[in-house]
């Protein structure tokens, strides 16, 4: 029996920041309190990085898919009654800052297998923690729907606003843009949703400051580092 939809506006979460905020914070759980507890641990094992990190991410990208618009439908369960529920807009693409945006989409593509990922490669430079932009490849006809923005850490907010810049620049309009970062600085949010008051910003912490090195305390140190299991600078070739 084919399903039936109506296009619907979606509410605010319940957990939005105000009712005019566009800072949505995960609902802080014991759960996801205990996966933050384990992955920000100094002494975390590779494994345990990467088994409670996904746990963060999935809870996470859960949040940020429920900001998307999503329609009425009516299924049949299997025995014969109507279930009045929503689904989420399919017209969605994902954009990933690398490196360590690349960390979310092993999760996104296990929630919504079909969604495209563009990536643009950002680098903050270790010094001047300035963002530099060296690449985009983004999905064809990316403007005409959402995109999820996966930016893990947004500590200065420079590279998030260089990766909105690129998505601009393809035509998507910032009320389309659903930036998804695992930590977020008082000051990063504030750099953004000043400069980009229609862009939407899915955290699941935010953190106290940042520290003179613009990293995010408590924070979890460089998350791409541990994430990959890498170590040190960029090596430029
Ligand atoms: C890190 C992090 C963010 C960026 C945040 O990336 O992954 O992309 O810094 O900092 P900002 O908000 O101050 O710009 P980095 O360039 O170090 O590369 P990585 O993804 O390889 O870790
Ligand atoms: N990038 C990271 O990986 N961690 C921070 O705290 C800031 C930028």
């Amino acid at each position: 029996m084919p399903s039936d939809t109506t296009t619907t506006v979606p509410g605010e979460p319940d957990n939005a920041l105000g009712p005019e905020s566009r800072v949505h914070l995960v609902p802080q759980t014991p759960s996801l309190i205990d996966a933050h507890t384990r992955i920000r641990d100094r002494s975390a094992s590779r494994r345990d990085v990467l088994v409670h990190g996904r746990r963060v991410i999935r809870l996470l990208l859960e949040e940020a898919v429920g900001c998307l618009p999503h329609d009425e439908v009516r299924v049949v369960t299997p025995a014969g009654h109507t279930y009045v529920g929503t689904r989420t807009t399919d017209d969605v693409c994902a954009v990933s800052v690398v490196r360590a945006g690349e960390a979310l989409e092993a999760e996104l593509w296990s929630i919504a297998p079909d969604v495209r990922i563009g990536k643009v490669l950002i680098q903050r430079d270790h010094v001047t923690k300035q963002p530099s932009l060296h690449w985009a490849h983004l999905p064809d006809g990316i403007q005409d729907g959402h995109v999820l923005l996966l930016e893990p850490m947004l500590a200065t907010g420079g590279s998030l606003m260089a990766a909105l810049d690129v998505l601009n620049g393809a035509g998507v309009a910032d009320d389309r843009i659903i930036a998804v970062s695992i930590l977020a600085s008082p000051q990063g949010i504030e750099h953004v949703t000043r400069a980009r008051p229609s862009v939407r910003i899915v955290t699941s912490s935010i953190e106290e400051r940042l520290d003179e090195a613009a990293y995010l305390v408590p924070g979890i140190g460089d998350f791409g580092d541990r994430w990959f299991g890498t170590e040190g600078n960029v090596t430029w070739l």
